[in-house]
């Protein structure tokens, strides 16, 4: 999970490479470098953010037109100038996002046959070897890559100079992500599209197991067996501007904001209010009939996603679902067959877990369906079916556009599936669903004005969530967002289980963020908040103005307001406050939002 840049043509590498790096800072930020050839190679390394490294660039030149570059996120060896990529051997530089499993082995035999390492990192055996292979075997830049490649054991996207040959770049893929953008006598390197966006929108996706020889007029792609291979050059139609902040402070405010469009992107042309019915074209030729179980599986947000998606689906569909933590779901040995339909939630599409999860449910033979955003991605290549989200690039490293919109795509899976056994509820659920954009837009409306209650609360340092049924896949994620960008911890349970022991923590130093749910769920929940009240701990709500009004909520509590909405919508709507809390909190603390500490975007390693 690091981020590669690369560029060659006739324009100043350094600043190409160094702008195309601040896009892909969400992937690792805890070191980066950037090598640039010339007539040698010049290095330049900083342990922390890309401004260290731009720091030390003012006081280099750093010439020339062929140039890569890299943002960290440790495995192996602690952030510091010497574990930061690129590495370096004589004649040859390499950055690399993945893990080297066997790295090892091979360091041990390099240094048997007198290599010298410099850094702690797996990486550092890639540019040794084809060192090694160069000098010792006599191979030319791009024969040793290839051999190099085929004693490589793990994930790996990286790219390679060579002083030896200085017109080229190569670069190697297999089970992380890296691109090559096509400009006009000029080629880019990235690990996302986005980060491409500036320069060119056609693009060549890698695809495992590929090699790719970068000139600045000319690319050339080959399998790890030298043999040469046809491609094909998208063209991507996001806009640039969709990628960047847009006159926001944070990424993550401006996405939170955009989420009514992001969810009516994802809904065109696969719902319709005339024929009240639902159609994923997407999922023509799947025998939605024969499944008799469905498991979701996921990570992080995109797990809690699933949660809410066992609710609808066993509620409405009746079918037993499972949701499974992907991290598990393989060392598991789990009970999946050819009569279960898996589904991997992912918004990178990248996720090591997630992927690794997909191939154990295809290797037993149930038929795997992905939810993703990054259109393309290993995920959505690997599934038999994918349902894109269009929440558009998600930069902020916490999720939030991405959660809505896997939310409004599962529901419509719910209503696509029950369509096919009964006709009951299927337009209600529809107009629920259509609604969507609109009720969010009035919760964000609602609740902009969010920043004095959260410097109310940004001094606490414990936060517990409480919710019931579907609500208790919010709680979890409203945790999940305060403590992952406030450094405040928060933990969710669902309501009932607090007398079996989270209410020995409660006092008045333990604020209460309780979700209050509707019907059944609302009036049990009701009563937790009265244990927690007479426990002296402040106490939060997520319900509507009917609520505060009909159930005369005691006016110390702070309620965090959203409209009335069917009951199928509401949980995707009683995130949005939390989504806005978290954030203020965070922002008042004065914090990285976008970028916190240890996180990546992608966790493209287990
Ligand atoms: O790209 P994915 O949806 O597969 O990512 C899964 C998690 O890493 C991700 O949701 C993570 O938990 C976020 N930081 C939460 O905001």
């Amino acid at each position: 999970m690091c981020g590669i840049a690369g560029y060659i043509g006739e324009q100043n590498a350094k600043d190409i490479v160094i702008n195309n790096l601040k896009k892909l800072e969400y992937r690792g930020y805890d070191s980066t470098g950037i090598a640039v050839l010339d007539q040698d190679i010049s290095v330049i390394r900083a342990k922390g953010k890309l401004v260290e490294l731009e720091k030390k660039l003012e006081d280099e030149s750093a010439p020339g037109h062929v140039g890569i570059g890299h943002t960290r996120w440790a495995t192996h060896g602690k952030p510091s100038d010497e574990n930061a990529h690129p590495h370096r051997a004589e004649h040859v530089v390499v950055v690399h996002n993945g893990i080297i499993e066997n790295y090892l082995e091979i360091k041990h035999n390099l240094i048997n046959n007198g290599a010298q390492f410099s850094s702690e990192t797996d990486t550092e055996i890639i540019p040794l070897l084809i060192e090694y292979n160069m000098q010792r075997n006599g191979l030319d830049f791009e024969q040793a890559v290839l051999s190099s490649i085929a004693q490589l054991k793990g994930s790996f996207a990286f790219a390679a100079m060579s002083t030896t040959e200085p017109e080229k770049i190569l670069v190697a893929k297999n089970a992380s992500p890296l691109i090559v953008g096509i400009g006009n006598n000029e080629m880019f390197l990235a690990s996302d599209i986005p980060a491409l966006l500036e320069y060119t929108q056609d693009v060549v996706i890698l695809e495992d197991h590929q090699m790719a020889i970068l000139e600045k007029d000319q690319l050339t792609l080959k399998d790890f067996n030298n043999t040469e291979l046809d491609y094909q050059v998208k063209k991507i139609t996001w806009s640039r501007i969709a990628a960047e902040k847009d006159g926001h402070k944070h990424f993550m405010y401006k996405e939170i904001l955009e989420q009514p469009r992001a969810i009516a992107d994802s809904m065109r042309s696969r719902i319709s209010k005339q024929a009240a019915k639902v159609s994923l074209s997407e999922l023509d030729g799947m025998d939605t009939d024969k499944f008799n179980k469905i498991v979701f599986c996921a990570c992080g947000t995109s797990y809690h996603s699933g949660l809410l998606a066992k609710q609808w689906f066993e509620r409405y569909l009746r079918i037993p679902c499972d949701v499974e933590l992907a991290s598990e779901f393989r060392y598991n040995d789990p009970i999946i067959d050819d009569k279960t339909l898996w589904v991997g939630i992912s918004q990178s599409g990248e996720t090591a877990d997630t992927l690794a999860a997909l191939h154990e449910a295809k290797d037993k033979a149930a038929t795997c369906l992905a939810i993703c955003n990054n259109m393309d991605s290993s995920i959505a290549r690997a599934a038999d079916y994918v349902l894109y989200t269009q929440a558009g690039p998600e930069i902020g490293v916490a999720s939030t556009k991405a959660f809505s919109t896997q939310l409004s795509v599962l529901a419509m899976l719910c209503v696509h599936m029950l369509q096919a056994k009964s006709k009951d509820k299927v337009s209600e659920l529809v107009h629920a669903i259509l609604h969507l954009p609109e009720a969010v837009q009035q919760c964000i409306d609602l609740n902009l004005k969010l920043a004095p209650l959260a410097q109310k609360y940004m001094q606490y340092s414990s936060f517990l969530f409480l919710g019931r049924g579907d609500a208790y896949a919010i709680a979890l994620e409203g945790a999940l967002k305060l403590k992952e960008i406030s450094y405040i911890h928060a933990e969710a349970y669902a309501a009932g289980e607090m007398k079996h022991g989270p209410i020995a923590l409660i006092d008045q130093n333990m604020p209460v963020m309780a979700i209050l749910g509707e019907g059944i769920h609302q009036e049990k929940t009701l009563s937790n908040i009265e244990e927690v009240k007479s426990r002296d701990a402040k106490v939060l709500i997520v319900c509507t103005e009917q609520q505060v009004q009909d159930l005369k909520l005691d006016q110390n509590y702070d309620c965090l307001l959203i409209p009335q909405c069917h009951n199928f919508i509401r949980p995707i709507l009683e995130n949005i406050p939390l989504q806005l809390f978290a954030y203020h909190v965070a922002d008042q603390k004065g914090l990285d939002v976008d970028q916190p500490r240890n996180l990546a975007k992608a966790v493209t390693v287990e």
